[in-house]
């Protein structure tokens, strides 16, 4: 670092530049095809799963490329949670067409299964070659996102989270050249996402947003990011939940999502992504599920930094979160004034978890009270918990999963 860069400044020095360019509208798929040829897209392959495939979302992608004059293949072989081998089965078909580039449809999984067959497709191997960051010898092929989910934010990142085949722990392999080149945001694409997928990736977007502009590694670029997707998320996720057709709130969830993935590039997670990944490890309990019933504890705790308080009272503000109804009704914050920003998120983000018909409590969940300690002991180990504003220990693991136990009687009603 040069000496300029030591000075003492505002805040932690960075060095950002965006690396993937943000198309968003109502109908922007349909210029997908001209979109592509301006990347140097000549022979790609569109990736997605059967789901996305049946709700006609690959057929629009695939008219407008041939609508460009150009000839596209579809893989819609993609699985939940994918492995190193679903992405060396999309290699191998990538492989057999010459494709040069891979357009990815879909949540989370299709995403992650077209930048992972571009690392094969590129530099060989298999997956756990690729574990961490920038470990390729040649860049990857141009890789195009299409989100149909508002969750990931993987079409803003430049890791693809891929399950180990035998021991099916997540690896995340991460590298400049794997992050899109381009990513198309089209509402119209979300709202054909069922209630509860809209509930399980709304939460998990608002995760990213309220983790992220906490972070230790947290900046200003990283901070505008974070704030301007929870500002966007915190009234558009429970409105989704009420009006799912409604175009502005699906595209203000789906531009929150990618704005909060984007902050994730930058500043990384902290301790409810930590503690929650154990919950689906062992118990299969669903991401957004295990990160929702984890971050109102998670704000609890980081709040009692006086600094980190000021940033949540920041976003409380910014989101105007007192006056935001959940749940069709207008939430009962009385004497919310009184008590602190932390409190008053941790209580917004309950109140969305049991509008969402989704679990608020680890009992709710059927996690035995005494797998505490075990939970601890891998949240733990999971990196991004180093990137949480205060330290956490095994104990402190302990006692977030215990307070997180029992069920909440104030979203008994
Ligand atoms: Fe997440």
């Amino acid at each position: 670092m040069s000496t300029a860069t030591k000075k003492r400044t505002s805040g932690i020095p960075f060095d950002w530049q965006a690396r993937t360019r943000l198309v968003y509208g109502a109908g922007s798929i349909e210029n997908v095809g001209h979109l592509a040829r301006q990347v140097g897209v000549k022979n790609a392959l569109i990736v997605t799963d059967a789901g996305v495939a049946a709700a006609g979302h690959a057929a629009r992608v695939r008219a407008a490329f041939e609508a460009s004059g150009m000839p596209v293949a579809v893989y819609e072989d993609v699985h939940e949670n994918p492995t190193s081998s679903d992405a060396e089965a999309c290699a191998a078909v990538a492989r057999k067409i010459g494709a040069d580039a891979f357009v990815g449809v879909g949540g989370g999984s299709s995403l992650d299964t077209a930048k992972a067959a571009s690392f094969l497709v590129t530099n060989g191997g298999a997956m756990p070659d690729y574990r961490g960051y920038a470990k390729v010898k040649r860049p990857l092929l141009p890789n195009i996102a299409i989100p149909t989910t508002a969750g990931t934010g993987s079409e803003c990142q430049s890791y693809a989270l891929i399950s180990d085949d035998e021991t099916h722990v997540k690896m995340a392999c991460g590298d400049p050249s794997a992050a899109p080149v381009l990513a198309v945001l089209d509402p119209e694409l979300s709202r054909s996402m069922p209630r509860r997928v809209t509930a399980l990736t709304g939460v998990d977007a608002i995760s990213h947003a309220v983790e992220s502009a906490v972070t230790r590694t947290r900046h200003a670029a990283s901070s505008m990011l974070a704030r301007e997707a929870f500002r966007r998320l915190a009234p558009a996720i429970p409105r989704t939940l009420e009006s799912p057709d409604d175009l502005m709130v699906r595209g203000d969830a789906l531009l929150g999502s990618a704005f909060a993935g984007s902050a994730i590039e930058l500043s990384m997670l902290g301790a409810a992504h930590a503690s929650a990944n154990p919950l689906t490890a062992v118990h299969d309990v669903a991401h957004g599920q295990a990160v929702g019933v984890m971050l109102p504890g998670v704000v609890r705790m980081n709040a009692a930094d006086p600094v980190i308080e000021a940033i949540y009272e920041d976003l409380v503000i910014a989101a105007k979160l007192d006056s935001i109804p959940v749940g069709g009704r207008t939430r009962d914050t009385s004497g919310d004034a009184a008590t602190s920003a932390g409190e008053r998120l941790a209580r917004y983000l309950e109140d969305l978890l049991a509008a969402a018909g989704l679990a608020t409590s680890l009992e709710d969940l059927g996690v035995p009270r005494d797998d505490a300690a075990r939970l601890a002991r891998d949240a733990a180990e999971q990196w991004t918990g180093g990137h949480n504003p205060r330290p956490v220990s095994i104990s402190d693991f302990e006692a977030l999963y215990a307070s997180t136990w029992p069920r909440k009687e104030r979203l008994a009603s």
